[in-house]
């Protein structure tokens, strides 16, 4: 008699079940990481510079409507089987969205994106939920380092509880993961993971492009569900096969 196959997750899969992330060390090229960093510089200039500073710096959602040409930048077969593994289900984008900030920006207060009706604040875990609703995939354009301000991560299991912690967010927090990465890095992330970020040391600019995914056939909306509708973005549909899987889909309010 054989013995039935154990289903094998790739490392990288296992590490988002483990710890609720995984870091792709420099999955950008040089050349499309200056890319997008080009495209939002020019949203930056286009929209009169405005202030990097605070808890996040500028932040762009969607970020699809402001830079339409970021999205063939989204369809990276690898990190989307890679999603669709963790989710378990074909992937979707829920959200688009970037982050621009520089050394004016403060140390970025502890957060999780799991759904709810407000910012940090979400629905209580139901009983015996064992999965990953929703992946966050962020690119540290800048990297992760002192002087750009570390990512920090509060590692968490998906069996672990959705409880903060510590009540105090604006303080670094014992068990805390320092998240050191070269530019062009992305970071995959459940949404029930804590994270924060140090504030910059040097003078310079330090962006995060990404987005959030769901799989297909999870159609519980989040807060931060977001689309943008253009020509543009149909068009790039059209000459994209995988982003147009990715964005084939949405939930009723953003069709
Ligand atoms: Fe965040």
């Amino acid at each position: 008699m054989t013995k039935p196959k154990l289903s094998m997750k790739s490392k990288l899969a296992q590490q988002v079940y483990d710890q609720g992330y995984c870091l792709l060390e420099g999955f950008f090229s040089t050349k499309n990481r200056e890319k997008i960093i080009q495209i939002l510089y020019q949203v930056w200039v286009d929209n009169g510079k405005p202030s990097m500073a605070g808890q996040f710096g500028y932040v762009l959602h969607p970020v699809l409507e402001f830079a339409p040409d970021l999205a063939p930048f989204y369809a990276q077969p690898e990190i989307v089987d890679l999603l669709a593994e963790v989710l378990q289900d074909e992937v979707r984008l829920a959200h688009s969205g970037a982050i621009l900030c520089n050394e004016t920006r403060s140390f970025c207060d502890w957060h999780c994106h799991l759904n709810g009706d407000r910012f940090n604040q979400w629905y209580p875990k139901p009983k015996n939920h064992h999965g990953v609703d929703r992946l966050l995939c962020n690119v540290y354009l800048h990297g992760s380092n002192s002087t750009t301000g570390e990512l920090l991560v509060y590692p968490r299991k998906i069996t672990d509880s959705w409880d903060m912690p510590f009540d105090n967010l604006l303080i670094e927090w014992q068990g805390q993961k320092i998240i050191t990465c070269t530019p062009g890095s992305a970071v995959i992330f459940d949404t029930a993971l804590f994270h924060a970020a140090r504030r910059p040391t040097e003078t310079g600019h330090r962006y995060i492009w990404g987005g959030h995914y769901q799989g297909k056939s999870n159609l519980t909306r989040h807060r931060e569900d977001n689309w943008f509708q253009s020509p543009l973005i149909e068009q790039h549909r059209r000459n994209n096969p995988l982003f147009a899987s990715l964005t084939d889909m949405r939930i009723p309010s953003f069709s």
